[in-house]
This record gives C-alpha cells, structure tokens and sequence, in this order.
C-alpha cells in the first residue's frame, strides 16, 4: 500500500473549494506515457496551474499502474526542479468497479472516479457509496467523483450512442446517500473528436460545423439543488480545427469533427464547474505534429526526433487551456 502523500500528491477536496469560489476550473488532462506528462507539467509549472493527471482504465492497461505511479512521483520532483512546487493529483478517470478503484488506492492514487452513471439509478447509487466509504477510511482521505446522466461518445471501456442530460431533481439524493465529493453531469458534452453528428449541428459561412449549446439550464438548476458542491465535466475537447487541417494535411482523414467551443468551457468554469476533462485535444495535438514530421521529413527515424515537436505543442496547448479557458493559470 502506497499513500498518495508519499508520491507527494494531493486530493481534490481543497482545489475544488478554491475552484469554486474563485471562479475557474481545475484541469483534468489524460496521460499515457513520458512526453504527455512532461507537457502537462511544464504548461502546469509555467502558469502556475494545479492539476488533475488522469488515468482511464485503457491508460493503465498500456502503461502499467506501477510505472504511472512512479511517473506521478516525477511529475511532483519534475515541477519542484522547474522551480515550483504546484498542486497534483493522481485521478482514476471512469473507474467501472470497486475493485479497480480499490487497486488504484492501494497504488497510490489521491481521488478516483466511479462511473456508474450506465447502471439503473439505485445500482449507482450502491456501488458509489461503496467506493466513497472505502476511499474515506484511508488513512489519507481519498477524492470520489460519481456520475449521473449518460454522455454520449466512445471511451475505452465506456461508450453511449446517446446522451441522457442529468436529471436536476435526483442530485440531492444521490450527493446525500453516496458522500460523493463530486459529481459529473451531463449537460451536452460528449467524448471524442465528433462529439455530434453532422446534423445535430449547423454549419458556418466556411462550413465548419457548428455544436449545439451546452444546456446551461439544467446546469443552474444541478447549482440550485447542491449549491457549490463541486461539479465536473466531462467530454470537454474543443477539437481545435487547426489541429483537424494539419492531420489532414498530412494523410489523415477526421471527417466530421467538432468539439465544444471554448466561450462555452469558459462560461461553465466560472460556475460550480470545478474540473473540466480533456483527452482528446491532447490526442489531437501529438498526432498533427507527429503526421508533420514524418510526411515533412521522411528519413527521420529517431522518435525524440517526432515526439520531442509533439510534446512542444501539447505544452503550447494546456498552457493555453489554463490561461484562456478554464482560468486555472496562477491560482496554483
Ligand atoms: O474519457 C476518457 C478518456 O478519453 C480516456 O480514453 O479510455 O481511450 O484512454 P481511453
Ligand atoms: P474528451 O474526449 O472531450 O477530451 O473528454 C475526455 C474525458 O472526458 C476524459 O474523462
Ligand atoms: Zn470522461
């Protein structure tokens, strides 16, 4: 049994408090190898951000939990040798079972969440409870994300054809019988680079498509029923386009990719919205650089020599996040 305090990470509980009543949101980015989590601390350590460093269950069957351990443990010595010691935690992200997020504890991890938003609501209910009185036993107190309503997308181990918004009148309920300390809702994001179809939206003058709004009704009225209990949303790529160009530029093809517009992640940022997750941009931005290089420069075959550009842009990308979207920058 590692304690997440040894590796010298934190829980959510207090950034989710300042989160709040500050008015931005706490980045989640999702990590699977060196170069991601490089990049996440460097953007984190130059704009003085905390962080979530989030790991899905597909990231840990890839990675091995316990060289993510150790890698969180360089995130914490890495930020302290850039020179500042910002906040970090080690997230479990869409954690399916008590038993995974049992193993993730014992690891070393300082929150998880609990995904039981597929199941029928008493099940959720049940098994969410289950993890939170486990969690909270520790010796240093483990962070509980549960979820209620269903996003639409594709996720390793989780996918959805449609979306089921969260239904305000069950949130009392279930905050009070689980003891989550937060909860992710579903108000029209969705996972992935093609969060809706062609034809959910509608097209600009240059035809790139355009999402339909974010449901900031059911939103103020999660905030009336659970005023500030943190709240977190998932499935928050804007999909930049330019990123969409370059890929395509070189031998991709991402046809019909759109994400959520970054007025939109702002807004929610400066509501009870405490944690905003973001895999896909990250995905987005490694793969355009890496297409660049090799179509670019065909004899290169060093990886430093594809991945070193990749991690400069994911950097580019999150310090950018921190600063103009979810206004975590220089609140660490
Ligand atoms: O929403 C979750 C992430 O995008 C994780 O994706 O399960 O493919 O690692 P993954
Ligand atoms: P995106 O696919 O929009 O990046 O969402 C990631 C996410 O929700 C991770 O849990
Ligand atoms: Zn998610």
């Amino acid at each position: 049994m590692t304690s997440y305090k040894e590796l010298g990470l934190v829980n959510t509980k207090d950034l989710f408090k300042k989160a709040i009543s500050g008015g931005y949101a706490i980045p989640a980015y999702n990590f699977n190898n060196m170069e991601q989590m490089q990049a996440i601390i460097q953007a984190c350590v130059e704009t003085k951000s905390p962080v979530i460093l989030q790991v899905s269950a597909g990231a840990r069957k890839y990675a091995n939990q316990n060289i993510l351990k150790n890698m969180a443990r360089g995130a914490v010595e890495y930020a302290h040798e850039l020179g500042y010691d910002i906040p970090i935690v080690l997230h479990l992200d869409h954690g399916d079972s008590f038993e995974i997020c049992k193993d993730c504890i014992e690891t070393g991890f300082s929150s998880v969440m609990i995904d039981g938003s597929h199941l029928p609501y008493d099940e959720n209910v049940a098994l969410t409870k289950k993890v939170c009185e486990h969690a909270h036993a520790q010796k240093d107190y483990v962070t509980v994300e549960g979820e209620l309503g269903v996003l639409a997308g594709v996720e390793d181990d989780v996918s959805a054809e449609h979306s089921h918004y969260t239904q305000p009148s069950e949130v009392i309920d279930f905050v009070n019988k689980t003891k989550v300390d937060s909860l992710a809702i579903s108000i029209g994001t969705s996972h992935g680079r093609a969060k809706f179809k062609p034809e959910q939206c509608t097209r600009d003058a240059n035809g790139i498509l355009i999402p339909p709004p974010l449901r900031f009704d059911i939103l103020e009225e999660i905030e009336k029923q659970i005023p500030g209990f943190p709240i977190v949303l998932h499935g928050s790529s804007s999909v930049p386009i330019e990123y969409v160009h370059i890929i395509e530029k070189f031998g991709g093809k991402l046809s019909d990719s759109v994400g959520i517009p970054e007025e939109q992640l702002r807004k929610a940022a400066k509501s009870a919205v405490c944690k905003i997750n973001i895999d896909s941009d990250g995905r987005l931005a490694m793969t355009a650089m890496i297409r660049k290089v090799f179509m670019e420069k065909p004899d290169e075959f060093d990886p430093r020599k594809y991945l070193g550009p990749a991690r400069d842009e994911l950097k580019k990308l999150y310090s950018h996040k921190n600063m103009n979207v979810l206004g975590s920058a220089g609140q660490a």
